[in-house]
């Protein structure tokens, strides 16, 4: 199967790149959980998994998206968050081996997400055993943001994800990472390279619901309507979301993308959806185009398209 031209597809080069993106997989929760484990804000998470939501969030949607892109044949994979569910060391490991079918690190690029805070882990045992696939281009140590390039493209990944209270989904940037947020985009700017932006929660003022809302939202939107960026991608809605928000020369493209693994016919959260993403430089600008795989009763099929010419930074 070929969604895209595949004249287009071949040979990523320095003028052209195609990546998948996909979030919120929410692995299956791991059996064996010790009581000891849940007696704190993993009890509400842990009670809420075994009364509905391993119903929405199905192994098999996920194994069917990922043989979806595995048959589109990209260069690229971003995975923004939410891999886990209760943040246990067991499920940890469990997304480590998962990420290992998505792709080799060189390919695959993760960020965390609240659900990967859902209470303090220690690196090691936590998104720790993810570093191979959330190393920046020669950095021996996560740090976030870290950037890696591929053809014409720099992935920016930030981590909004930090533990919260109980009933609480909220994220964070915090000061230190937003300033070297600006620093990064600032010396990319004139590198002719298309900058894409990864945060796990959206950076516009939705949802209204503060208690799952990345609090610094508004300082994220400053720094980029100061240094631009030419696209934005998040997850932790579990909806699909095209949105605009202000940078230096015009708009920049916001695209949310529902849960990886969410089964037909949920309540309330989309069915799952990848976003299949098509960069190309041209001599005006660059050509931005995507394709939304969304999960139907026949498989994954094309559910919407669409194409931006996006201008040099
Ligand atoms: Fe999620
Ligand atoms: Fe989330």
């Amino acid at each position: 199967m070929r969604i895209y031209d595949p004249k287009q597809s071949e040979n990523a080069s320095a003028m052209h790149l195609s990546f998948a993106h996909l979030s919120d997989p929410h692995n299956p929760l791991t059996p064996n959980v010790k009581a000891t484990q849940v007696l704190n804000k993993r009890l509400l998470g842990y009670l809420s998994w075994h009364r509905k939501r391993h119903l929405r969030h199905r192994p098999e949607v996920l194994t069917a998206m990922l043989e979806d892109i595995a048959a589109a044949d990209l260069d690229h994979t971003i995975v923004a968050g939410d891999l886990t569910n209760i943040a246990l060391p067991d499920e940890f490991a469990a997304a480590r081996d998962w990420l290992k079918t998505v792709g080799p690190p060189q390919d695959v690029t993760v960020i965390p997400g609240n659900h990967d805070a859902y209470v303090r882990v220690p690196f090691a045992e936590g998104i720790g055993l993810w570093s191979p696939w959330m190393l920046g281009d020669d950095a021996t140590d996560v740090t976030f943001p870290f950037v890696r390039k591929r053809g014409p493209v720099a992935f920016v990944m930030l981590s909004t994800s930090n533990p919260t209270p109980p009933l609480f989904a909220s994220g964070t940037l915090g000061k230190a990472q937003l300033d070297r947020l600006e620093a990064v985009l600032d010396d990319l700017r004139g590198q002719d390279v298309f900058r894409v932006v990864v945060l796990h929660h959206p950076p516009e003022d939705y949802p209204t619901k503060r208690r799952k809302a990345l609090r610094d939202r508004a300082a994220f939107r400053a720094v980029l309507a100061r240094t631009g960026a030419e696209l934005v991608l998040h997850g932790h809605q579990h909806h699909s979301h095209f949105g605009l928000i202000s940078g230096p020369q015009g708009k920049i493209p916001v695209l949310g993308v529902p849960s990886a693994s969410m089964a037909l016919n949920s309540e309330k959260d989309d069915e799952a959806r990848w976003n299949l993403i098509n960069v190309r430089r041209e001599d005006a600008g660059w050509r931005l185009s995507t394709h939304g795989r969304g999960l139907t009763p026949r498989g994954f099929e094309t559910l919407g398209r669409w194409t931006l010419q996006v201008p040099l930074s």
